[in-house]
């Protein structure tokens, strides 16, 4: 299990000027900072490790029960509990060290000063770049998030650029009526790259009780339901800006990341999926390089966003 191929010319990609294995990357939330997952792949083999949301401070997340099953996917409202900064900084960055793989911390706050503590506090450490989730309620504005509105989006992008030594890439939220908006506002804002979506708002009701099932009444939908959506957004955003893009929302088989790539992500990231099949993301990288092989296509650049050239508009 432990030798699964590392290298494959043809995945092989770069953004930012780094370069990366392969463009398939857990999603944030799904493989803590990869340590449990250590036991069913080799994290060497994976484009880069996306850790969960680090706060400033240690946040709580919100009351049980956090996740409901739904029809292709779940609910969940876990409310981005984590240990915070500091406990991140001495128990999750070490252990990442030791592979050789790229690292992205997954940024959250409340207040555009907590996302600018988090990055300048990663300043200096074995960090390559950050992904900055604006779904998060923004308290000082009665917990609008700030990925909804892109004069939001656009300051908490400038302010934590402005701080940041790596590269930046802004995590939209799909709750939104103009994506395309939120994506520009951000790349107008500086942002190094974009990636989409986070999760969907839902929920679910107990009908023995006739109340709310999640402790937080709503939470968030992932999983395959959500990928139509998640593509639509990405090949939406695509010929409106010039970064980036990495697409999320229910991959679960190499032949889902493709369509994403089609639609114009320069990487993927792949979430409820490993809950399901811990070895996902392996079987993902090996399903696409198999795929450029019989094509004959040398490098998964040249797919990236053929989509669009097929489209008579
Ligand atoms: C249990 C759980 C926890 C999550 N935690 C985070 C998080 O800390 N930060 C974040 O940006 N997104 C978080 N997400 C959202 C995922 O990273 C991803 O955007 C979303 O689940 C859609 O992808 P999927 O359908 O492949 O799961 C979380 C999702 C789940 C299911």
């Amino acid at each position: 299990m432990m030798d699964d191929k590392q290298d494959h010319e043809r995945l092989k990609t770069e953004l930012w000027g780094l370069s990366f294995k392969n463009p398939v990357m857990p999603a944030s939330g799904s493989f803590a900072s990869g340590r449990e997952y250590g036991e069913y792949l080799d994290l060497n083999c994976l484009g880069a490790v996306i850790t969960k949301g680090v706060a400033p401070i240690p946040w709580r997340g919100n009351p049980a029960p956090r996740v409901a099953e739904t029809y292709g996917g779940m609910l969940n409202s876990v409310g981005l509990q984590n240990s915070g900064l500091e406990v991140f900084k001495r128990e999750d960055l070490p252990f990442l060290e030791d592979y050789d793989t790229r690292v992205g911390v997954n940024v959250v706050g409340k207040s555009v000063e907590e996302y600018v503590e988090v990055v300048k506090g990663l300043r200096g450490h074995a960090v390559d770049f950050f992904e900055v989730n604006i779904s998060c309620p923004n308290v000082k504005e009665g917990g609008v998030a700030f990925g909804v509105d892109p004069d939001m989006a656009n300051l908490v992008t400038e302010k934590v650029k402005k701080v940041a030594d790596k590269p930046v890439i802004m995590k939209l939220s799909p709750n939104v009526t103009d994506i395309v908006a939120i994506g520009k506002a951000c790349e107008e804002g500086g942002a190094d790259g974009l990636s989409l979506i986070n999760t969907l708002m839902g929920m679910k009701i107990d009908i023995k009780t006739g109340k709310p099932l999640l402790g937080n009444v709503f939470g968030g939908l992932s999983g395959p339901a959500i990928k139509p959506v998640a593509l639509r957004m990405v090949y939406q955003l695509y010929p409106h800006v010039k970064i980036p893009i990495i697409g999320i929302g229910g991959i679960r088989t190499w032949q889902d990341a493709l369509e994403f790539i089609m639609a114009g992500a320069s990487g993927v990231q792949v979430g409820t999926a490993n809950f399901q099949n811990p070895r996902v993301m392996i079987e993902i990288i090996e399903g696409l390089d198999s795929y450029l092989k019989e094509e004959n296509i040398g490098s998964i650049r040249e797919i990236t966003g053929i989509s669009h050239q097929s489209v008579n508009r």
